[in-house]
């Protein structure tokens, strides 16, 4: 039994396998002491499979567990900021699932709850991938002033989804959706790669998931922080066309760029061939490490150390931040265009005939016209967001 670190999970629903097998997987580190959920099925699901004899049905008992130093927060978007507050002010140190928050204020007063009493907090982001890292580190700073940038994404989700949890598809407990659940994964990468971000604003509707309140398709412009203006797409309601996802950050001297989702295979080339050719051997070496599947441990792992070294997790509350700017400048601008650009959408040619979600996807429709003008107009190069709805 490792004495070192207290584990523990509140939520043990879809994910939290994933961060009970982290766990698992350290065992010289920690124990996985403790789990809580209300649903008492998920509770024994979860301890039964990992062995864990605590369960909690109320958050509050377990936080007041004083065997456990670190908390998994795997529940709903809306209990993230409340939840996560409550274990800071508990002493406890956080590791709470993307998206970070609600909203930009919510994830402003989890920083300052750590700060306040002194424990570590981290959300679950692809920035602890060493390809991702390589890219940041290595990559970024070879491409030289970023000229133009665009990502593009697409997670087409039916009608079942959204059927799996009553929080998914509402504003006030998903806060959200394509754009919140599955765009904030890339968001998070893109802001990382383009120094933070002032402002973004943009256009979603929803155009085929009449089960659900929020948004299945938006767009939207971001001024970074480093003065860069990039644009991107997000939808659930159908699959990318051929070479339709994807990323570019295209600097003076190269780019960063993959058509892979969720940007798992992010890649670059440089204009000077042999400084590239140099730079890709090592890279080669990064990408060998088989990353993918063993994520969740390694962000436990570099936060357990962070704790020890009383240093930054290599993912910060700070930048995970940065992402929820993107969500909550769209999502705002976007509520006073939502009707005419429903409107402007809903008279492209292809959508008609087109009932609910699961139609798009078994039709094989990639979005038609539609999707086509969206990705046009993020891909351009000018500073400005097309809206011909306006
Ligand atoms: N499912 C995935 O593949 C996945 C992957 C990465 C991240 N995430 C993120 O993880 C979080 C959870 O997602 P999920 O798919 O596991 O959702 P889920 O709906 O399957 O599970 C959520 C769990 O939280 C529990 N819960 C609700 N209120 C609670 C409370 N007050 N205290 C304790 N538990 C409570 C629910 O009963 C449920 O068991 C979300 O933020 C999601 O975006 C999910």
């Amino acid at each position: 039994m490792s004495q070192e670190f207290g584990a523990s999970i509140i939520g043990c629903g879809g994910v939290s396998s994933a961060h009970a097998e982290a766990y698992r997987n350290l065992p010289d580190q920690c124990d996985l002491i403790a789990v809580c959920d209300p649903v008492e099925a998920n509770a024994n699901r979860l301890a039964d499979t990992f062995g864990v004899e605590t369960r909690y049905a109320d958050y509050h008992d377990l936080l007041a567990d004083e065997r456990i130093d670190v908390v998994s927060v795997s529940v709903p978007h809306f209990l993230h900021a409340p939840i996560t507050i409550d274990a800071a002010k508990a002493g406890k140190h956080v590791i709470v699932e993307k998206p970070m928050a609600l909203t930009v204020g919510e994830a402003n007063e989890m920083i300052e709850a750590a700060r306040a009493n002194n424990v570590k907090l981290t959300v679950g982001s692809e920035r602890i991938n060493p390809r991702y890292r390589f890219i940041h580190d290595k990559v970024l700073p070879e491409i030289g002033e970023i000229k133009s940038s665009w990502l593009v994404d697409f997670y087409y989700r039916d009608a079942s989804y959204y059927a799996r949890g009553a929080w998914r598809g509402t504003w006030a407990q998903e806060g959200g959706g394509v754009f919140v659940n599955q765009a904030i994964y890339t968001w998070d990468q893109w802001q990382d790669l383009l120094g933070g971000v002032d402002f973004a604003y943009g256009y979603w509707t929803n155009i085929l998931h009449p089960e659900i309140e929020v948004e299945d398709i938006g767009y939207g412009l971001v001024h970074f922080r480093s003065g860069a203006i990039g644009k991107c797409f997000a939808t659930s309601a159908c699959e990318s066309p051929e070479n339709g996802q994807g990323i570019r950050i295209i600097g003076e001297n190269g780019e960063i760029h993959t058509n892979s989702a969720w940007l798992y295979e992010l890649d670059f080339s440089l204009k000077d061939r042999n400084a590239e050719a140099d730079l890709r051997k090592e890279f080669e070496q990064v990408i060998d490490l088989n990353y993918r599947g063993r994520y969740q441990t390694w962000q436990t792992a570099d936060f357990f150390d962070a704790i020890r070294a009383n240093r930054s997790p290599a993912v910060t509350p700070e930048t995970a931040k940065e992402a929820l700017k993107i969500l909550n400048g769209i999502h705002w601008h976007g509520w006073n265009h939502e009707r005419k650009f429903k409107a402007w959408a809903a008279a492209q040619v292809e959508l008609d005939g087109l009932k609910d979600a699961a139609t798009a996807n078994t039709d094989g429709w990639r979005g038609g016209k539609l999707v086509q003008q969206l990705i046009e107009f993020v891909r351009s190069e000018t500073s400005t967001l097309d809206a011909p709805f306006l």
